[in-house]
């Protein structure tokens, strides 16, 4: 966690512009501009709603916030600092700090592992590294997502979609992160779900003092978390929109 004022920006994008080609193929007319000069700030502390029609580059601009994929043109900045692409070991530190999870948990965990493998695989990646070596409260991370212990032996597969959504929560707070990029997180679940894992979302960001991108096609969810709303347009940001009530509605 970072002594910043609240107002700093945690993540950031300076003008950054990406392109892919369609297929793989190299000639010119097949390529999609996925971003297009995008520049934002994401703020300490604040929840971030990304909204925008499919194809809009919301999950691309994800994927290039959390350092897993470059931009081809401008900078994307954390904690302040232009991020050091060329600089892999400085790389492996940042993704840690920044966590990406995706709309598909089945997809994200290995069927076969039980929670507790799915849980120590980023902690040993993590704590190789870190020194001194920490052992994982896992009580008070399950108890953080609000799942019961009794899933640790459970093979993944034999999880809710609940339980897994939780499940993928908890892998993704193991590495201590400062930001949380929620790519359509919650889509596939139904509607109850959806607003009780938000409610959780909201609680670990309390908490934890986490910052969090929330990309999500639910405009009442948006409404529900976020503090502001950029809607995204053919990879620009064309509208900003703040929470009615974020300045005087709070109730901390
Ligand atoms: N790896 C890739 N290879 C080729 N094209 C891609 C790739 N990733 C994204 N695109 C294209 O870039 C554009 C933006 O895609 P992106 O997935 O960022 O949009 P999105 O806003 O997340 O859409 P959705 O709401 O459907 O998830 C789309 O035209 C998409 O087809
Ligand atoms: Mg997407």
């Amino acid at each position: 966690m970072s002594g910043g004022p609240a107002d700093r920006a945690v993540l950031s994008a300076a003008n950054i512009s990406m392109r892919y080609r369609r297929g793989g193929k190299l000639s010119g007319s097949e390529q999609i501009q996925a971003l297009d000069g995008m520049s934002l700030e994401v703020r300490s502390g604040e929840i971030l709603a990304l909204v925008g029609p499919s194809g809009s580059g919301k999950s691309t601009l994800a994927r290039c916030l959390a350092f897993l994929e470059r931009p081809d043109s401008g900078e994307v900045g954390f904690q302040g600092e232009a991020v050091p692409w060329e600089d892999v070991l400085a790389m492996r530190g940042l993704r840690r700090r920044v966590q990406l999870v995706f709309q598909d948990p089945a997809r994200a965990v290995s069927p076969r592992f039980t929670t507790e493998q799915v849980l120590r695989e980023p902690q040993q990646a993590w704590q190789q590294r870190a020194s001194p070596q920490r052992a994982l409260d896992w009580a008070q991370l399950l108890a953080e997502v609000e799942l019961d212990p009794k899933v640790l032996p459970m093979r993944a597969r034999s999880l809710s979609g609940g339980q897994l959504q939780r499940l993928v929560l908890a892998r993704a707070l193991v590495t201590e992160p400062d930001a949380l990029l929620l790519d359509e997180t919650f889509s596939g679940l139904d509607l109850s779900l959806q607003a009780k894992l938000a409610n959780l979302v909201l609680g670990l960001v309390e908490s934890r003092g986490l910052t969090c991108v929330l990309i999500t096609h639910n405009s009442a969810l948006a409404e529900q978390l976020a503090d502001r709303s950029l809607v995204l347009s053919q990879g620009r940001v064309v509208d900003e929109r703040s929470a009615p009530d974020a300045s005087t509605g709070g109730t901390s």
